[in-house]
């Protein structure tokens, strides 16, 4: 356990915690190297010993205080018997979705498809690199799921009519939600410190749908999450408001993305904050990069905040880029 779950238990810290998402990824090259050799990323993903290695990679490079363990959101419609596939340049590519298959997949497969994992999560939580440090799981929240599954690749503002007039979603929110909780589970059995949900498309959704597929289900993942005795942090990307997604949701530690205002949060947020800054920011000259940082490490200064970013790192970010970020934030007083 390190100093990041105890920022999100509203202790204080004797420094400003810092991880970063995608922390491990394609701007390293010891990734790269790995990745080349293999071609099948969720076979990567599912290899405990090479996704524990990735987990590190980061760790070994920067004054980090938490590991992120190397997976993807798109693991659960894997082991509901859906394709997944990684295409260059485009993203995921999802394949035909059965209902009836999906609905009748019992709890012992999904959890055997997964159960690698598992086991990453184990021997990496044992490592000696992550002493005193977290260990963070995820699971992509119920909405950005069902995107996935249904859209069956990212979506555009236009591909979300569809979404809503799926027949028999009911059914599949619901067998969505029981697969995230057992995976909520496993991840906290087998050693993760902390988990976040990351809703990817949140900002896709008018506002008079945000209840039904947001807000309830993540409700019902938060509390669930919480009697398991482990902190959780939300990332509702591109929400508009923050603040009532907070009061309804009850998350104890919100990240927040690029696109809102800092100040705006600060006032009207009573939990710890996690987030903010632009990855793009890390593609600027040193100074620049590092007056964003201040800012963010300013506005949030009497308060329990997390350093990290808006977004996932992107993949032409420096890596001496984020030494010289996390050595500032480290520093900061
Ligand atoms: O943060 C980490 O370092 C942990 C690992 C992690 C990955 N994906 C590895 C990954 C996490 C937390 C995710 C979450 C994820 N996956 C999200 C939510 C966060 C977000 O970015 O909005 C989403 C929407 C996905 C689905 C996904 N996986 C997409 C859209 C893509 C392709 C586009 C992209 O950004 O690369 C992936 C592939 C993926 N997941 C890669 C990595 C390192 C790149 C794989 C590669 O080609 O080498």
């Amino acid at each position: 356990m390190g100093v990041v779950k105890d920022c999100i238990k509203g202790k204080k810290t004797s420094y400003i915690p810092i991880w970063f998402m995608r922390q491990a990824g394609r701007y390293l090259p010891e990734f790269r190297k790995i990745r080349s050799k293999n071609k099948n990323f969720i076979n990567l993903c599912l290899n405990p010993n090479l996704s524990k290695e990735i987990t590190i990679q980061p760790l070994r490079r920067f004054n980090i205080d938490a590991a992120i363990i190397f997976s993807d959101i798109l693991l659960i419609p894997f082991a509901l018997n859906q394709k997944v596939e990684f295409k260059k340049n485009f993203g995921p590519r999802l394949g035909e979705l059965n209902l009836d298959e999906v609905l009748d997949i019992s709890d012992e497969i999904i959890l055997k498809k997964l159960t690698p994992i598992y086991e990453l999560i184990k021997i990496t939580s044992k490592d000696e690199n992550l002493d005193n440090k977290d260990l963070i799981g995820f699971i992509g929240a119920t909405w950005t799921l069902l995107i996935y599954m249904l859209n069956k690749q990212s979506p555009k503002k236009n591909s979300i009519g569809n979404i809503y007039k799926y027949p028999n979603q009911r059914e599949l929110i619901q067998k969505i939600v029981k697969t995230q909780k057992l995976h909520i589970k496993k991840q906290v059995e087998n050693g993760v410190s902390i988990i976040q949900i990351f809703d990817s498309w949140a900002g896709l959704l008018d506002k008079e749908k945000l209840n039904e597929y947001v807000y309830q289900p993540t409700y019902e993942l938060v509390e669930y999450t919480k009697s398991l005795g482990v902190e959780i942090i939300c990332f509702p990307r591109g929400i508009e408001s923050y603040e009532e997604y907070c009061d309804i949701v009850k998350p104890n530690a919100i990240n927040i993305d690029y696109n809102v205002d800092p100040n705006k949060i600060a006032k009207n947020i009573k939990i710890p904050v996690q987030g903010g800054m632009d990855p793009n920011c890390l593609l600027l000259e040193k100074n620049e990069m590092l007056k964003n940082a201040k800012k963010y490490l300013d506005i949030f200064k009497d308060r329990n905040y997390i350093f990290n970013l808006g977004h996932g790192m992107m993949p032409d970010t420096n890596p001496e880029n984020v030494k010289i970020l996390v050595d500032f934030v480290k520093e900061y007083k």
